[in-house]
This record gives C-alpha cells, structure tokens and sequence, in this order.
C-alpha cells in the first residue's frame, strides 16, 4: 500500500534563483492520492448536521450513524448545555480577545475550574484551550533536567509530544505492564524527580490502567502520578467520576489530574485538576497558558453545564455500558480480537493495512461513519477499525452495526 510516487512532492514553482531548492513539504508516509483513486479514503469527511441518537448527515453520504465519535454520554446538542453555551455568547461574545493573563479571565473560567475541582475532589483547576495544549504545557513546565518520566508504551500523542519537549530523561515501560514498570521506576539514577504519565482509558485499544498498582508503586518509589483522563471521564466510575471512582480509590490518588473538554464534554478544552500549589504553578509558568488565548465563552460555559449533566443524568452511564457490552459481546462471540477492551472504544483488528480500510469502506458504504487506523498510530499487525459506543446509540442501531461489522469481516475474510 506505500507506493513510491517520487513526483508528488517536487516543487512545481521552483525559484528562479535557486538552482536545488529541497521541496518545502517533505515526503508524506502514506501515499494519500493512491487510497484516493482506490475510493479507500474517507478523511476528513464533512458533517453537515448533528442528528438525534449519534446520527449525522455528511455531505456526499447521507445520514450515518457516528461510530468514530468521542460523544460518550450523548451530550452534544443537549438543550440544558446548548442554552449554558447560548447565555454565554449573549453575555460575553464568542471570544475573550486575549490570554487569561492580561485581559482573558472571565468568571466563566472561574467557575468552571470550580466546578472541575469539585468534580475531580481536588483543591483547584486550571484550563487551557484544548487537551493536547494541556499536556504539553503542563509536562514541560513542570519537568526540569535531572527529573525522569516514566510512561505507558502507549500513551497518546500529546504526552509524549510533553516529554519530548521537557528537559527531563524519558523512559517508557510495556503496556499495562507492572513488572516492566517497576523494572523502570528501579533503573532511574540520580536524585532528581520522579513523574510517571499513564492514560486513564488508552485511546487506541480501550483499556484500563491498572490504576491500584501503578499508584502503590508510585508510592514506593517516591514518584508522582499523573493520569490523563481524556477517554475515561464520564465513563468509568458508577457516576462517571472517573478512574479513582472506578477502583473505588481516595481521591488523593493521582497527584496531576489530566483532562479534555471536547470528548464526553461537548466543548473545546483541556484541564489539571490537583493541589492549590500546582494549579498556581502552572498558571504563572506554563507557556501555552501565559502565551495562547483563553478557552472561549461558549466553550466555558458548555462545559460547566455539561458537569452539571453527568451528575444529575446518572442513567447515561448505565446506557453506555449496555450498549458497550451488547455490541463488544457480538463482535468476540463471532470471532473479533477486541483486544482488552472494556470501555466505549473498541478496537475491531484487521491485522493489516488493505484488511482494515476495506472493512471501514464496507461499513461507510452502509452508512455507518466509522474509520480504520492504521501504521504508525498503532503497531503493525494491529491495523484496526476503530468504533466508539455512545450512550444515545439506539440498540437497534448498536445490532445494525454489529451485523455489518461482522458481515465485512465475513465478506473480507478477515473473520
Ligand atoms: C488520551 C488523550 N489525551 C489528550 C487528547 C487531546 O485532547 P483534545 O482533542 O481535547 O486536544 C486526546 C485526544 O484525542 C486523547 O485521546
């Protein structure tokens, strides 16, 4: 599936000066133009309109049901959140014209990083305008040269994309893998900081840190911990408080709580919630709070609502595990590896790239909007369609995406 194209990339304006001129844009790992022509592209894909129960209209496809979305609990649209979203453009505009700093800090942020503390049962927040900022900032502000951290192999993008940038030495250890890991906090030298970063539930493959052990032995060791939370929040836990409510641990457990606004929460956004210390820290020294704008009226707002939703609408989360449970027992009693799935993520393996965007073009052509991931985001051999339940699924259409699923997998002989 990679093909060479060697012309795609080649200046067609070269300069008139310049004899050699390198290509501005260096060669691409995917040849996009061949899955394409191959009609295996569906990329960037427009939404036209937002249907009841997960549904959308997309230009060119009609309406599909959204099996790639992050809308855990169903929130998007909710009228409670909608109206919260509204008061706030009436109130303060669609903008704050500036970094919370100097002139962006509305009460809006205020009472969100509240009501995220409240949440999370920590002393304090902090947002920043999206998750991936969050991580970033925070772990390179935080880390200085002489600290480790130690990270899950599979940790999203944005974590390593932090330690990448902190000055600190980076080691990681195999997935979920507990010997490995105390192997690492051993071999750490020197005296300096111990940060470990884990994924609450992991982006790709669905499954839960195993939080008890990863926490005692951050103990031992005299490590911190920070769990980003961006695909657990509104998931785990009977009332969707999270990890720590999961395995029913105190809340002092994680040290740096990590995450987004724009998942389960229908907005834009990331947060830390942790110690007054920290918070305070991290508004006065992390870059991409001093130096980019601040989470937008709108947005603050929405997402303040959409706390308030979790907690007075428990029955989304019971919703979410059965939809999770009919559709994920299905896929496994007809022979799918789902890998250690037990959340909304579920990962269909293919076992290869031409398998895997087959099987999402047999179900995008019966309307399902679903999407196959591929080399390098997940291991080869692990290429995968890679489907998320909602809650405000219907049943009737969790048993019709089922169907097609394992229909294409029959047909595709990958079952
Ligand atoms: C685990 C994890 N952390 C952070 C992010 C970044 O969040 P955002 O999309 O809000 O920037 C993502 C996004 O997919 C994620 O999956």
């Amino acid at each position: 599936m990679h093909i060479d194209n060697g012309s795609i990339n080649k200046n067609p304006f070269p300069h008139p000066l310049i004899q050699h001129q390198l290509p501005l844009v260096p060669k691409m790992r995917h040849d996009i133009e061949y899955y394409k022509k191959q009609g295996l592209y569906f990329y960037l894909e427009t939404t036209e309109e937002m249907l009841p129960n997960s549904h959308v209209r997309v230009s060119g496809h009609g309406n599909m049901i959204m099996l790639g979305g992050y809308s855990y609990l169903g929130l998007i649209g909710h009228p409670q959140i909608n109206a919260a979203a509204q008061a706030a453009i009436d109130r303060f505009g669609t903008g704050t014209h500036g970094v919370r700093l100097l002139a962006g800090s509305l009460t809006l942020h205020n009472e969100l990083e509240a009501r995220i503390a409240a949440f999370k049962q920590a002393e304090a927040a902090i947002t920043f305008s999206s998750g991936y900022v969050t991580n970033v900032a925070t772990i390179s502000s935080l880390l200085r040269k002489g600290d480790t951290v130690i990270c899950d192999k599979l940790n999203h993008a944005s974590i390593v994309d932090g330690c990448l940038l902190a000055m600190a030495d980076f080691v990681r250890f195999r997935h979920n893998d507990m010997v490995h890991f105390e192997k690492r906090l051993q071999e750490v030298a020197g005296n300096g900081r111990k940060l470990v970063i884990v994924d609450g539930v992991f982006s790709m493959d669905g499954d839960i840190i195993n939080l008890p052990e990863v926490s005692r032995l951050c103990r031992q060791y005299d490590a911190y911990l920070m769990v980003d939370e961006a695909h657990s929040l509104g998931v785990l836990g009977e009332t969707g408080h999270g990890i720590e409510e999961h395995f029913g641990l105190p809340a002092d457990t994680v040290d740096i709580k990590m995450g987004t606004l724009s998942k389960t929460i229908p907005a834009a956004g990331g947060y830390i919630a942790g110690s007054q210390e920290l918070i305070t820290f991290l508004k006065h020294e992390a870059r991409a709070f001093i130096f980019s704008a601040a989470v937008p009226p709108p947005s603050a707002a929405a997402a303040k609502a959409a706390f308030d939703v979790i907690e007075a609408e428990p029955e989304r989360i019971q919703a979410l595990q059965t939809n999770f449970t009919r559709f994920a027992n299905r896929l496994r009693a007809a022979g799918f590896d789902l890998l250690q799935t037990e959340t909304a993520i579920v990962p269909v393996i293919c076992k290869s790239t031409a398998a895997a965007v087959r099987l999402a073009k047999y179900c995008q052509d019966k309307g399902i909007f679903v999407q196959a991931v591929v080399s390098p985001v997940v291991p080869v051999g692990q290429e995968r369609l890679r489907a998320c339940v909602s809650a405000s699924h219907t049943l009737t259409d969790i048993d019709y995406c089922a169907n097609v699923i394992i229909a294409g997998g029959c047909k595709l002989g990958i079952l």
